[in-house]
């Protein structure tokens, strides 16, 4: 068939993993997007900088909303970051140029994402981002897809690698919150401003995603109450520990009476539970669902491999032409988000 052209806008962590997934599965990539799939042009500031890939056979731009318009390019992956600027110039070219989207950005989403949403579902264009939460776990396809059938009535999730890195590093090997969070740092698991990830708003951003999607709510990330880690203190950890508890940061979620919980902040959590026992960059995710009971996900939250190997799932669904609404119901289905009196 004919092959799907791609532009990578950002080549950091995870835009350099995603080159070197396409570049190394070229025939089962193939294959499982029933047509050829090609990287033709990419995005970045400094051409120069070794990213470890040969960017030799791409287009490059400097800016990325040239890239876009670049007539080799069928779809557009969004590797930028940031709720605003670049990334967000990037996303609506690219709808407006109806081409089909793929982002791993959670803060963008956050705050656009239904009049993104809106745009794609009038231009008949698909958003795709199983990379925004939780990594390299199929979060997003579960809520849409394998959980369709259920009312989820709540949620609970390590949705941070970062945060849970450090506590875990803090606890088994009584390291600094500094030291642990430079290591976080340059293992490529953190934020650009590692304050959204240690504040909690990364958590809030991608919990806000995942409440739209499993309770056909509008995205109100602004609703949530947001406390992160930067407060916890090795001693914390350590009476925790004497009281069989793990201190986690969970992002949680629950549909009530009055509307929408939803909240993020460290807890206490028995240590014989999933939640607490899934340590260092690895993220949980529960899901309670009325047909189903409870599923819980585990999995790499953060880094460029396992990211990029989420987006290079939207990229096969890209290429078949999947086009499901890009909140699961069709975005003017969406209810208001009601926050719940607590
Ligand atoms: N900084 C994020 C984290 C990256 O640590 O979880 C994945 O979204």
């Amino acid at each position: 068939g004919k092959p799907l052209r791609l532009g990578i806008a950002g080549l950091g962590t995870v835009g350099a993993s995603v080159v070197r997934i396409v570049q190394s599965n070229l025939s089962s990539l193939t294959l499982r997007a029933g047509r050829p799939v090609t990287i033709t042009a990419v995005s970045a500031r400094d051409r120069k900088r070794d990213r470890g890939i040969n960017v030799d056979g791409f287009a490059w731009y400097d800016d990325p909303v040239a890239m876009v318009a670049d007539p080799n390019v069928d779809v557009v992956i969004e590797l930028i970051g940031g709720a605003s600027g670049a990334a967000e110039a990037v996303v609506r070219a690219a709808l407006a140029a109806g081409k089909p989207v793929i982002t791993a950005n959670k803060a963008l989403l956050a705050r656009h994402g239904v009049e993104l949403a809106r745009l794609a579902e009038a231009a008949g264009l698909s958003i795709g981002f199983e990379a925004a939460v939780a990594g390299g776990i199929p979060v997003i396809k579960t809520l849409k897809e394998s959980l369709a059938g259920n009312t989820v009535t709540g949620i609970v999730g390590i949705l941070n690698g970062t945060c849970n890195y450090i506590l875990t590093r803090m606890e088994k090997e009584q390291l600094s919150f500094e030291t642990c969070l430079a290591e976080a740092q340059r293992l490529g698991y953190a934020e650009a401003d590692p304050t959204f990830d240690v504040g909690g708003f990364d958590t809030a951003h991608k919990l806000a995603i995942l409440t739209s999607l499993a309770f056909g709510t509008e995205i109100d990330a602004d609703a949530i109450y947001v406390e992160g880690i930067t407060s916890i203190s090795l001693e914390d950890i350590k009476a925790a520990d004497e009281l069989g508890y793990r201190i986690k940061l969970l992002g949680v979620a629950r549909r009530t009476d009055s509307g929408i919980e939803a909240r993020v902040n460290p807890a206490m959590v028995p240590k014989k539970s999933v939640v607490a026992q899934t340590s260092g960059v690895l993220n949980a995710v529960a899901f309670d669902g009325d047909a189903l009971g409870e599923v819980v996900l585990v999995g790499p939250g953060a880094g460029g491999s396992a990211t990029a190997s989420s987006v290079i799932a939207d990229i096969v669904d890209a290429a078949r032409g999947h086009r499901t609404p890009v909140f699961g119901l069709p975005v003017n289905e969406l209810m208001l988000y009601q926050k719940a009196e607590i």
